[in-house]
């Protein structure tokens, strides 16, 4: 089967991309608006560029009028955010903040999701997440320039929080202990925690 994506329309595309770049982290995303009324919303196009300078991206599509969604507008407006990650105890709130709210609405509160003060940037983080990176916008760009469906927004990450909970013994992250929720296909979600992960060592040398 071959897919001439040159003429795949939007919703195709996206069908046959989400499916299969599969699966992705979530980031949910606090934000403010310049007269501090907070957001809250899952992304999965998400992903860390580079530990140095710290920086992650995530690319919230435009809605259908071609509007921003409110995260991109108070992420241009105060060029502010908190990524907190989704355990699966959050997911059901996580999924709640999804819903296509009004401008005014604060969805910590719609969806009943704790909040709790960050440190060095304004939007407040989800408090029970397991791992919450305040950022700063290093880069705003609407993509594709001529005619945009997106904004590619990277940020530097100042802080983090780390529940040390989820650290083990000996420093390292456990995936089980973490629970991470994946988006995937459809409603298709998957979990770190998972009997089906396993370890594999870099190569050191190459035998012929
Ligand atoms: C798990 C999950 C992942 C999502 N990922 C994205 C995404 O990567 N890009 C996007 O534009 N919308 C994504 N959405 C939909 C947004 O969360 C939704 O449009 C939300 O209402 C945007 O809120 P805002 O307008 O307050 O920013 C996702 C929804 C869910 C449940």
């Amino acid at each position: 089967m071959l897919l001439d994506f040159t003429t795949l329309d939007r919703r195709t595309a996206y069908f046959w991309m989400a499916s299969t770049i599969a699966p992705r982290p979530v980031a949910w995303v606090s934000s403010q608006n310049a007269a501090g009324l907070v957001n809250l919303a899952p992304f999965s196009f998400f992903q860390m560029i580079a530990p140095q300078p710290p920086t992650l991206m995530i690319c919230p599509q435009h809605n259908a009028d071609g509007s921003l969604k409110h995260t991109a507008h108070n992420i241009r407006e105060t060029g502010e955010f908190v990524v907190s990650l989704v355990s699966f105890p959050l997911v059901q709130q996580m999924n709640a903040t999804s819903f296509a709210f009004g401008a005014d609405a604060n969805e910590f509160d719609a969806a009943g999701v704790v909040a709790a003060a960050s440190h060095v940037v304004r939007p407040p983080r989800v408090a029970h997440a397991p791992v919450s990176f305040e950022c700063r916008v290093s880069s705003f760009t609407l993509h594709p320039a001529e005619s945009s469906t997106c904004a590619i927004i990277l940020g530097e990450v100042i802080a983090a929080h780390v529940d040390e909970a989820i650290v083990g013994t000996d420093g390292t992250i456990d995936p089980h202990k973490l629970d991470l929720v994946s988006r995937m296909g459809a409603d298709w979600y998957g979990r770190t925690r998972s009997t089906d992960n396993f370890t594999l060592a870099r190569p050191t040398g190459w035998a012929q």
